[in-house]
């Protein structure tokens, strides 16, 4: 599929929060980051994220409708920010990744963002693209008045996300129903 242009996509939120320095680094490998589009579907978008779980694929209409209540989450100025990189050569996506915002009482009505669900494709695994990427949801954060960017991994990442300058905080928990 020849490559679409952002300015042909429905997009999730306005692309010029995302560091424009990014992209010139990854046109230089013929990729593409941006928000996630209303027709990524079509582009992948559950296959890349089959690289971080096991994804019980919705169906592009509720994927759709998905993509629609994030779009128009508080009125419009969504607090969820989908990124994914395109491939320029097939127009799929490799990798994605999530930031959200949380508005918080503490420090004088401060921001904290949360980075979630960080997949790159198996096959682009290895190639720097999760750095961009983690550098992309960090920037995106900050942009939006984040005073600190908050997430959790496996022990097997640690690594990968202290090179992307994230440093170990307490112990994550989790209880799933
Ligand atoms: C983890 C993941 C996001 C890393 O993305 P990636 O594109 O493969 O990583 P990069 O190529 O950007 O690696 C950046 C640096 O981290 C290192 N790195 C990457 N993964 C690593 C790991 N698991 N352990 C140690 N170092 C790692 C790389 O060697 C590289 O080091 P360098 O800058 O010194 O060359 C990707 O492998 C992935 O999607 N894995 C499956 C899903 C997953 O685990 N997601 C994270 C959920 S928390």
């Amino acid at each position: 599929m020849p490559f679409t242009p952002d300015s042909a996509l429905t997009l999730l939120f306005d692309a010029a929060l995302l560091p424009p320095s990014l992209n010139e680094k990854l046109a230089q490998h013929s990729l593409h980051m941006r928000p996630l589009a209303s027709s990524d579907y079509a582009r992948g978008h559950i296959a890349v994220l089959a690289s971080l779980t096991s994804v019980a694929d919705p169906g592009e209409a509720k994927w759709r409708e998905r993509f629609a209540a994030l779009a128009a989450a508080r009125g419009g100025a969504s607090p969820y920010f989908v990124v994914v990189i395109v491939s320029k050569d097939t127009d799929e996506l490799v990798a994605t990744g999530t930031v959200f915002l949380e508005p918080k009482f503490l420090r004088n009505l401060a921001t904290a963002a949360h980075i979630e669900d960080i997949a790159v494709d198996t096959r682009m695994q290895g190639k720097g693209l999760g750095k961009v990427l983690i550098e992309g949801l960090t920037a995106l954060g900050e942009q939006c008045g984040a005073y600190k960017t908050l997430l959790d991994c496996s022990e097997e990442n640690v690594l990968f996300y202290n090179k992307c300058g994230y440093e170990t905080k307490g112990v994550y928990m989790a209880k799933y129903k």
